[in-house]
């Protein structure tokens, strides 16, 4: 059997990691500026992640929705405490897609309306109503198009306005910091208008924080920046650090009917104790803190490169090189052992490291790069 082609993949399998480092076979290690993608948040194989995951594998690693589950009660609880959204309901799915599809499909319910705003260059996920939401209509098939989705560039009040006063549009969706889309952030003003308009025209506001949040901004969630509460926020990504887990979480405003949302494997007793790990370790040692300094010292270093642009916040970050960076990613990679990103905007390198990351990482790499160029 041929596997299913889906990405490019570099000629690199890592067979195991730790922290910011993964290794091959060789035990050749590699730093690890991508996170797989903006997945591992704690850092690869984090001891207290590996041993609460082996202790609930011993115990029940799954048993389905249909019985009570404490693990669940215990995560709602210390979310709500981690990321301040007192009185949100929590529905725990299994990837970032099916978070954004569950969102999608509740605001239409909500509202009983059926049209979607999007913004220029989102990405919210590869299944039906995410993907017709996704700006990048060669990632739909036919049977993605019967959705009704507007997009609209950010920072732009009165277009916003004039669509929402056509009626019918049950949500405006938007990743407050842009992952594949590349790094763009709207202003603050806009933010706070996009708030008032949802409540204007009675359409939901929901909030895609699938690859910004868990802290990766150094906020746990992009949209604490901006000073807005939506009405539905979507998350997986650095949630599980690896382990394949989503969520959503519902403003009390939004009331289920039984059977709208449902899943076999989310919230399954693995998964909860997966993300109770990535909680704990986040506030122990101070993770969301510890993506602003990084943060904050990648934009010094960056000063050394006045050619190039640095975008982004905390550990979500880019570098528009003016040039398309696949060479310099494959220089990184297999000339420095670095493991870093692209984006849909081909100049743009992509770094979306563990949120352990230290500055002597970040030595290394501006090191290499100051090579490559
Ligand atoms: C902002 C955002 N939303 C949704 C998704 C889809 O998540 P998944 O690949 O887990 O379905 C992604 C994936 O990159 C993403 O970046």
């Amino acid at each position: 059997m041929k596997l299913f082609d889906v990405y490019p993949r570099y000629a690199i399998a890592p067979v195991r990691a730790n922290d910011v480092f993964v290794y091959d076979a060789e035990d050749q290690a590699y730093l690890d500026l991508y996170g797989g993608h903006a997945v591992i948040s704690i850092g690869h194989q984090h001891p207290q992640f590996t041993a609460a995951l082996k202790a609930q594998m011993e115990q029940l690693m799954y048993y389905s929705n249909a019985v009570e589950n404490p693990l669940q009660e215990e995560l709602a609880q210390r979310l709500d405490s981690a990321c301040g959204m007192k009185d949100y309901q929590l529905f725990l799915c299994s990837t970032g897609a099916e978070a954004n599809e569950n969102a999608l499909k509740l605001a239409s319910f909500h509202t009983q309306k059926s049209r979607v705003v999007a913004f220029y260059n989102s990405f919210h996920g590869r299944t039906s109503a995410a993907v017709a939401a996704t700006d990048s209509p060669k990632l739909r098939a036919p049977i993605n198009t019967h959705h009704k989705v507007d997009f609209l560039p950010f920072n732009a009040p009165q277009k916003l306005e004039a669509l929402l006063q056509q009626g019918d549009v049950a949500a405006v969706i938007i990743e407050c910091i842009q992952g594949v889309g590349g790094l763009a952030q709207p202003e603050t003003a806009f933010v706070q208008q996009l708030q008032q308009l949802c409540l204007k025209y009675d359409c939901l506001l929901i909030a895609d924080e699938v690859q910004s949040g868990f802290g990766r901004t150094g906020h746990f969630f992009a949209f604490q920046a901006y000073g807005i509460q939506p009405d539905i926020i979507s998350m997986a990504k650095g949630m599980g650090n690896g382990f394949p887990v989503g969520g959503v979480l519902i403003h009390p405003k939004i009331t289920p009917s039984y059977g709208l949302l449902g899943t076999t494997f989310g919230g399954n007793h693995l998964a909860c104790s997966a993300v109770l790990a990535v909680l704990e370790v986040i506030i122990a040692e101070a993770l969301m803190e510890n993506a602003t300094a990084m943060g904050d010292y990648f934009f010094t270093k960056m000063e050394k490169f006045p050619h190039l642009i640095p975008k982004g916040k905390g550990l979500m970050l880019g570098i528009d090189c003016g040039t398309p960076v696949a060479e310099i990613r494959k220089e990184l990679l297999y000339k420095h052992n670095i493991f870093t990103g692209g984006s849909s905007n081909a100049n743009l390198l992509r770094l979306l490291p563990p949120l352990s990351l230290k500055t002597t990482h970040w030595d290394q790499f501006f090191s290499a790069l100051k090579n490559v160029l």
